[in-house]
């Protein structure tokens, strides 16, 4: 199936502007989940062998999810919750709607597997994603929920810009990601820094500790970060008892060609593997379990899943080998884990 994709589906998909195709694919999985037994079928042709695992007190059926920024307004979440993940993370939303940044703002490297996006959260707002999900839960496995900071927002009212989002969103997520390490928003990086970092995430939760269910939190974190704002984070995440999620996107193009200097954006695929397993390895150190890791950057194959999971992730997502290996990667990365004989940690 994975052959059939890569030579004949992504030849085809590849043949048009990236961005129209992916919103293509959104519309398409949104109209397929209202066709009658059609996500079933779907679901059968994925499924592959349970590989139980509960992370942060959650039961997933799969240690494989999506990544944020797929389905940025939860529109299609009951489809592509049949294509095997064990999880989904949904948005980047935010509070208020907002159009992004100018286009065209996301970019193949196709001979890197890779991806350049600028998309700057592009989204339909906290309100418009709620409604979409009031009709599209419950799923099967455990949905969370990213939520980010309005472009318009100073870094100094982020808490109440995040807060407010999350308010929303809360019903609807079994965990939330705090996303503060997009590089297409002015500024939103510095919510590393210890101080920053927990004046935003404390208010998130003690509002959920506050409601019937106490959900858990993960804070997504860059692969560009200097030493001591990881060493901040991991120290707080544990200290909070939020788990991190290493990593988003990076600035560097040291791994691919000269001239993808030029375009501005975040890097994802192949060449953001070593660096992101760099950081994954770095934080797991520091934590040493007490919290739960979150793997994501380059994951294309069972061989690149098994490594983050060696390598001290709970969990791995994967987005842009979604998008050069085709909708049944999940199935084949779960094969190989269970070839490999993989087991959770704990
Ligand atoms: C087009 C695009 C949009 C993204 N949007 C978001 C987003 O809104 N929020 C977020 O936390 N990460 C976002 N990401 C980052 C991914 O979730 C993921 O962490 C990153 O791409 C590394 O994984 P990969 O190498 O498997 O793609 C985006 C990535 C891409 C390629």
């Amino acid at each position: 199936m994975g052959f059939l994709y890569r030579k004949l589906i992504r030849r085809l998909l590849f043949g048009f502007n990236p961005e129209l195709v992916h919103d293509a694919v959104i519309r398409a999985a949104a109209a397929a989940q209202r066709v009658p037994l059609l996500t079933p079928a779907v679901a059968l042709a994925a499924r592959a062998k349970d590989l139980p695992v509960t992370v942060a007190g959650l039961r997933f059926r799969n240690p494989v999810g999506l990544a944020a920024g797929f389905d940025k307004n939860c529109e299609a979440a009951r489809f592509l919750a049949g294509l095997g993940f064990g999880f989904l993370e949904l948005g980047t939303v935010t509070l208020r709607p907002q159009p992004g940044n100018p286009k065209p703002r996301l970019f193949r490297v196709r001979e890197s597997r890779a991806i350049i996006n600028r998309m700057g959260f592009n989204n339909a707002g906290a309100w418009q994603a709620a409604r979409s999900l009031e009709r599209l839960l419950p799923l099967p496995i455990p949905v969370g929920i990213s939520v980010g900071k309005n472009a318009d927002c100073s870094i100094e009212n982020a808490p109440k810009n995040y807060l407010e989002a999350l308010k929303v969103m809360y019903p609807y997520g079994d965990y939330f990601a705090v996303n503060i390490s997009s590089p297409n928003t002015l500024q939103l990086r510095s919510l590393h820094s210890g101080d920053r970092l927990r004046r935003l995430v404390e208010p998130m939760m003690s509002y959920a500790a506050g409601q019937k269910r106490a959900k858990p939190f993960f804070v997504k974190i860059a692969p560009d970060l200097e030493q001591a704002d990881l060493e901040a984070a991991a120290a707080l995440a544990v200290e909070m008892g939020f788990g991190l999620i290493a990593t988003n996107t990076t600035v560097s193009r040291s791994a691919v060609a000269e001239r993808w200097r030029a375009y501005e954006g975040g890097l994802s695929g192949k060449p953001l593997r070593e660096l992101s397993n760099g950081v994954l390895a770095r934080t797991a150190k520091l934590v040493k379990g007490r919290v739960p890791i979150i793997g994501s950057g380059g994951v294309f194959d069972g061989e690149t899943a098994l490594e983050k999971l060696n390598l001290g992730a709970d969990l791995v997502q994967v987005y842009s080998g979604l998008v050069y290996e085709g909708p049944f990667l999940v199935k084949e990365i779960l094969g190989h884990l269970e070839r490999r004989g993989w087991r959770p940690a704990r």
